[in-house]
């Protein structure tokens, strides 16, 4: 199963074509938008959040809300398109009036991809390295984890640092702080740490900077064996990590203890195997649902760190890509903080991920056919974990 995306920030819309999804499999449109929505929500985001509100629509691969394994098109329209068409127009020329972009933002695409492409308007950088791609993503993850929950597995995150101000929240008790988590601005189980972290956003916004913090996921009732060992490019923590760092801004990405597991003996790292009432089992799960780049049953439980948002509005120092000339970044409408937001994208890239492998192992070209695999093979790891 794959997927390809396309589509400008403010060219007329995000488009995406999956394919390889099995015929049969229940789709509403209105999941999906509830998913867009949670991406557009949470304290922070900038003025573009009201001009768009984003409504899927699928143009083939579904009848009657049923996929029928063709290629599923999925498109979303930029509403803000109306006050761009003129500048963004796929044909006729460059309108006399308009400035070009050439105060290339550090931290953002505009220098790298300008070098890349030799643009001569940055604007050409910007207009897809914008994460108003991520909609898209959600879109499609979003196929993916519907598929994914047909089979009881779930998605959660939260939010558990802005800036300075971490959450005190236990990772597996997400599911009972679901409600907790929507309902807040900052996605944060934690009301108190909420709280300041929708202050210190306001005080970014006022000194004119911007904040980012790290999210944690939590992916339940995942079948053991998704993904493998024997080659490197089959490893599941290799192909999650991949999906998530490729999020816009996520600069690091742990699994189970991730990074503090450097500083522990093994005694302390790694969950022990026993037999108990529930046949073989793990009293901990400090891996994070994966042991040898393989799904072992547990939780998948990962977190990754969101760097400030590269859009200053008290603008970094640049150089003029056109004249050579010191300068100041160029600014765009922007978010000052948009760490709610990428948790959503990074479930959605999580559950494409996890569908993926999921497909991979259980492949069928009809729901039916999938059901089937799936129930044999957990009859199959029952036996070897309930063996008496
Ligand atoms: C949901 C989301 C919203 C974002 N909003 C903005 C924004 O409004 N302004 C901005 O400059 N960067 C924003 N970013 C981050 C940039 O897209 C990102 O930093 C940039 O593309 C450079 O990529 P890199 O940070 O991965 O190197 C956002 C990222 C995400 C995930």
């Amino acid at each position: 199963m794959r997927y390809l995306s396309a589509g400008e920030s403010h060219g007329p819309c995000l488009t995406a074509i999956i394919e390889g999804l099995p015929a049969g499999l229940r789709l509403f449109t209105e999941d999906i938008n509830r998913q867009l929505e949670r991406r557009q929500g949470g304290y922070g985001r900038g003025a573009r959040m009201s001009i768009e509100k984003d409504r899927v629509e699928v143009l083939s691969g579904l009848r009657f809300n049923e996929t029928i394994g063709s290629p599923l098109t999925l498109q979303i329209k930029n509403r803000d398109w109306d006050n761009w068409q003129e500048l963004m127009s796929p044909e006729g020329s460059e309108p006399s009036t308009y400035n070009k972009v050439t105060r290339p933002r550090p931290g953002h695409a505009d220098l790298a991809a300008g070098l890349k492409y030799n643009y001569a308007d940055l604007r050409l950088a910007l207009e897809r390295s914008s994460a108003r791609e991520t909609a898209i993503r959600v879109a499609v993850g979003t196929v993916g984890r519907i598929l994914l929950e047909h089979f009881g597995i779930r998605f959660y995150s939260h939010v558990i640092r802005i800036g300075d101000q971490t959450a005190e929240i236990e990772t597996l008790h997400l599911p009972e702080l679901f409600e907790i988590v929507e309902s807040s601005p900052v996605r944060c189980a934690d009301a108190t740490a909420a709280k300041k972290m929708v202050a210190a956003i306001k005080q970014a916004e006022t000194d004119g900077d911007t904040l980012g913090g790290v999210i944690e996921l939590l992916i339940t009732a995942v079948p053991p064996g998704l993904g493998s060992h024997v080659h490197w490019d089959r490893r599941f923590d290799g192909l999650l990590a991949g999906a998530i760092m490729a999020v816009p801004a996520i600069k690091g990405v742990e699994i189970g203890l991730g990074f503090s597991a450097a500083t522990r003996p093994g005694s302390e790292v790694h969950d022990p195997i026993v037999r108990n009432a529930r046949g073989i089992d793990r009293p901990s799960n400090k891996a994070g649902g994966l042991e040898g780049g393989i799904t072992n049953g547990q939780p998948l439980v990962i977190r990754a760190a969101m760097k400030p948002i590269p859009t200053l509005m008290s603008a970094l120092p640049s150089v003029d890509w056109e004249t050579g000339a010191a300068s100041t970044a160029v600014l765009e409408r922007s978010d000052v903080c948009a760490v709610p937001a990428a948790a959503v994208v990074l479930e959605a890239v999580a559950a494409w991920t996890l569908a993926v492998a999921f497909m991979e192992k259980f492949a069928g070209d009809s729901m039916e056919e999938l059901d089937a695999a799936y129930h044999y093979y957990l009859e199959q790891t029952s036996g070897h974990l309930n063996k008496s």
